[in-house]
Order: structure tokens, then C-alpha cells, then sequence
């Protein structure tokens, strides 16, 4: 079902490939690293995190081009920032590099190349003072007091969910532990109906998903008649929320004064940050615990004889996962960054998954070591004045889960290599084999 009056077909223009569309054309053939000539590599492109490629191929640019640049015909000049200090000087200057052109790699929408989805702008692609205004409608959630709150009713979910699985038997720990107790909590952010709880979970997935056969969509036109639908059913909460206000985040933003005007499409745009952002990073941090303490068992041990570890596995399991790995931010003015000269309106991604791996900044940084003393200085939820509304949420929800697991399980073992995410946006995890034992 669609927005009445909003015929998808009317913001579709086929002549605008995504650049999405176009880097899982060309990145296709991805090789190692040292067999790629420096100026082909692109850390962009999906297929370097399907097959895992990117460890490496980001280390060679730390070293030898950390300031690299691409171009392709979809999307444009873009520059990657691989360093630690290079990462977090962008992210801090907003006066310098604006958000107000797109979070995600792609071209300024044209009156000629106009799409649905470029009418999306939710507050994380605005500037001050738009920006300043929206994100104050909704700070209450990741609010220390907020979060206390939510804690108990996290807890007893999590209990829940996890004395419901099976014993011995392998199953998919996205499917049926993250996936369910992010969808649950967001669910209750927005006092969305429980019974359709799974609809928020597939938007989710439909917002970053490249229209390809076979996978989550197939077509563009797919893609926006789902988040029209999200659209539909929003607004419905929207008037019913108009008229009985709760304290969720659909009435925080229907009585926002600076959100409550805006058109129904313009509000979508922030409905879907708020699905995606709490949805799958702190699902793709819950299973990445799970993956990340099987690859170091010797850490998974450290944890089970000190529980008292989880203070440290919260941090550090975020810094190693990154479950963003870039924002995207615009040159203001020409400038200079790492002796590259930067044009007025080039794209710059901040790397965030590499400036997390940076070695001088966490020592040995591709291990999980529970004893780093600075895993919270990672940058997996940015810097600066967009820094992440939901970040001690997430950080309660992994904390809960361990401290659970710990006192159920003797293990959780991982039975087979995960599926991973087709995006070089979104870092996760769509399937990962496992078994308990419980004590
Ligand atoms: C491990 C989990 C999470 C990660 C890694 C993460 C990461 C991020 C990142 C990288 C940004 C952009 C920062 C920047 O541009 O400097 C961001 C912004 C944001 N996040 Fe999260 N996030 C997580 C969980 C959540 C949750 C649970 C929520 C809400 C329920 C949420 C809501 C938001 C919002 C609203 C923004 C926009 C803030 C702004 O533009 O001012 N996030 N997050």
C-alpha cells in the first residue's frame, strides 16, 4: 500500500543508476590488495566486505594513500579518509564539511535526476541550525535517565529470548536473538504494534539495500513502494498520536516544534534514521560479540573467569565491528587535507571502520583484546555535533545481553563462517550458525 497521491513510478527516473547499483557492477572482480594498482582500489565498493577483502585493502591505504580518491560516473569525485586524526578533524568541523548533502556516497540530487529518495532528508543530512533544531525534538532518548528506564524491560526481554532457545541444536543468532531484541526495543521507542514489529525490521533492511536479483529488493521501483508503505503506516500512528500524545518517538516528533509542520515525505526522512540507527548497528554489534569472542577464544575465556570484563567487551566489541563504516560529508570551500588538494564540493568518507583499525591509535587493532585501555576512544558513532543520539541505548542492550548469556550459557559456539551484509555502508552479519550449551 502507498502514500494516497504518491505514485512511486513518479520519482523514478531510470536514467540515475545509484552508485550503489554501479560499484556492484565494477567491484566485482576485487582482488587481494598488493595485486591491485593503488589508484583501483575503492573502499567503497560492497563486495571488499562480503568477501572480507577490506582489512587489507584498507591497511595499504592507511600506509601508503591515506587520503585516496575515486570517481565513477554515478556518483561523482569522492575522497576517503582512512587515519584515526584525519577522521575525527572532518567529523569535528562542520563549518568546513557539511552533512546537508547526503550521509551516503551519491550525487546531489538535480531538478533532472529527481528521486523519492532525494526528498528524504532526515536531520543527520542537515547543518546548523536545521540540524540543532530536529535533533532536539527527540534527545530525550539516549538520555542517561531514559535509558535506566528502558533498562529492567530490556533485561526481562533478553531473559526471554534467550531461555527460548534450543539446546544442542544449531540455529541463526541474527534471525532469532539481534534481529528479534533490537526489533522489540525499537518497537517500544515508537510504541509501534508489537504483532507488526517485524515491518520495522524489513524497512530497515530496505533503506541501504542495493536493488539487485536476488537480493533483499530486486528492483528501485520495489524499493520505494516499501518505504512508501512505511510512509502509509506511519502516518496513520502520526494522527493518532496527533490527537493522544505518548512519550514514543513518533508523538516526540509530531509535537516537535521544529518537526511538526514538515510534509509527510519530509518526515519519513527521520522515521527512517530512527529505524535504521537503532536497528541494525545494535543488531549487527550483537552478533559481531558472538563472531568476535569465537575468533579470540582466549578472550571468550578472559570473559567467562572476570564477567566483570563486559565493562570492557561493550567498547571495544563496537570499536572492532564498527557497524557504520563511513558517514559521507561535502567540501564548503576548496581546501587541503593530507597534502591532497580537496575541491568545493567533493565527497569526503570518513572512514570509520579504518580510523578504528589505526595502529597509532589501538595497538594490535585487528584483535579483540578485552584489556585495551582505550577501546572507547573509537570513533563507531562519529564526532562532533552529529554524534549518535542512541549510543548509550546500544551500549546498555549489549551490556544486558552479556551479562545474561554469562549466567545461562557455558558457550555459545559458532558453527560455520557468517553471511555478511552487501554494503559498503552497513558492516553486519544476514546469518550466523550456532549452538548453546547451556550450565
Ligand atoms: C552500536 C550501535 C550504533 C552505532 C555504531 C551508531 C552509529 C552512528 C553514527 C556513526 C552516527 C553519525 C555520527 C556522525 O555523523 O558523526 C549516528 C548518528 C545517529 N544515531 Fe546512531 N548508532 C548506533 C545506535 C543507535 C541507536 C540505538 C539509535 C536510536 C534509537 C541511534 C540513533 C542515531 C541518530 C538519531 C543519529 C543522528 C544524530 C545527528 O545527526 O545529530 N543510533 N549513529
Amino acid at each position: 500500500m502507498s502514500e494516497p497521491g504518491l505514485d512511486p513510478s513518479e520519482f523514478l527516473n531510470p536514467d540515475v543508476i545509484p552508485p550503489d547499483v554501479e560499484l556492484a557492477e565494477l567491484g566485482k572482480d576485487v582482488g587481494a590488495a598488493a595485486d591491485t594498482p593503488l589508484e583501483d582500489i575503492n573502499p567503497a565498493n560492497p563486495h571488499l566486505f562480503t568477501s572480507e577483502l577490506w582489512r587489507d585493502h584498507f591497511a595499504r591505504l592507511r600506509a601508503e594513500d591515506p587520503v585516496h580518491f575515486n570517481e565513477i560516473e554515478s556518483a561523482g569525485r569522492y575522497w576517503s579518509i582512512m587515519n584515526y586524526d584525519d577522521v575525527r578533524a572532518i567529523d569535528g568541523d562542520w563549518q568546513n564539511f557539511s552533512s546537508a548533502k547526503g550521509m551516503t556516497l551519491g550525487l546531489r540530487p538535480t531538478p533532472e535526476n529527481n528521486s523519492m529518495f532525494q526528498r528524504i532528508t532526515p536531520f543527520i543530512s542537515m547543518d546548523p541550525p536545521e540540524h540543532t533544531a530536529q535533533r532536539k525534538t527527540v534527545r530525550s532518548i539516549g538520555a542517561p535517565g531514559s535509558v535506566r528506564n528502558l533498562e529492567s524491560l530490556v533485561r526481562e526481554r533478553t531473559v526471554k529470548v534467550l531461555e527460548s532457545l534450543p539446546d544442542g541444536e544449531t540455529f541463526d543468532w541474527v534471525e532469532t536473538v539481534s534481529v528479534e531484541l533490537t526489533t522489540l526495543l525499537l518497537a517500544t521507542l515508537f510504541d509501534f504494534p508489537m504483532e507488526d514489529r517485524r515491518k520495522l525490521t524489513r524497512w530497515s533492511d530496505v533503506v541501504f539495500a542495493v536493488p539487485r536479483p536476488g537480493g533483499v529488493v530486486e528492483t528501485r521501483l520495489q524499493k520505494m513502494e516499501e518505504l512508501l508503505e512505511c510512509l502509509a503506516y506511519f502516518e496513520r500512528l502520526w494522527v493518532e498520536r496527533l490527537e493522544n500524545p505518548g512519550s514514543d518517538l513518533v508523538s516526540m516528533l509530531a509535537h516537535g516544534e521544529a518537526t511538526k509542520d514538515m510534509e509527510p515525505l519530509d518526515h519519513l526522512g527521520n522515521l527512517l534514521l530512527l529505524i535504521v540507527g537503532g536497528n541494525d548497528t545494535t543488531r549487527n554489534t550483537m552478533t559481531s560479540s558472538v563472531y568476535g569472542l569465537n575468533k579470540y577464544p582466549d578472550q571468550y575465556d578472559k570473559l567467562i573467569a572476570d564477567p566483570g570484563l563486559i565493562s570492557n567487551l561493550v567498547p571495544e566489541i563496537i570499536r572492532w565491528q564498527t557497524p557504520l563504516t563511513y558517514m559521507r560529508r561535502t567540501a564548503n570551500n576548496d581546501c587541503e587535507i593530507g597534502g591532497k588538494q580537496i575541491r568545493k564540493n567533493d565527497q569526503i568518507l570518513m572512514w570509520y571502520l579504518s580510523a578504528n583499525r589505526d595502529e597509532t591509535v589501538f595497538d594490535n587493532a585487528d584483535a579483540i583484546d578485552l584489556e585495551r585501555h582505550n577501546a572507547d576512544r573509537h570513533l563507531s558513532f562519529g564526532y562532533g555535533i552529529h554524534f549518535c543520539m542512541g549510543s548509550r541505548l546500544a551500549e546498555m542492550q549489549l551490556r544486558v545481553l552479556w551479562e545474561e548469556v554469562l549466567q545461562r550459557f557455558e558457550r555459545i559456539e559458532v558453527q560455520a563462517e557468517p553471511e555478511r551484509t552487501f554494503s559498503a555502508f552497513v558492516h553486519g552479519y544476514t546469518n550466523l550458525p550456532v549452538k548453546v550449551t547451556r550450565r
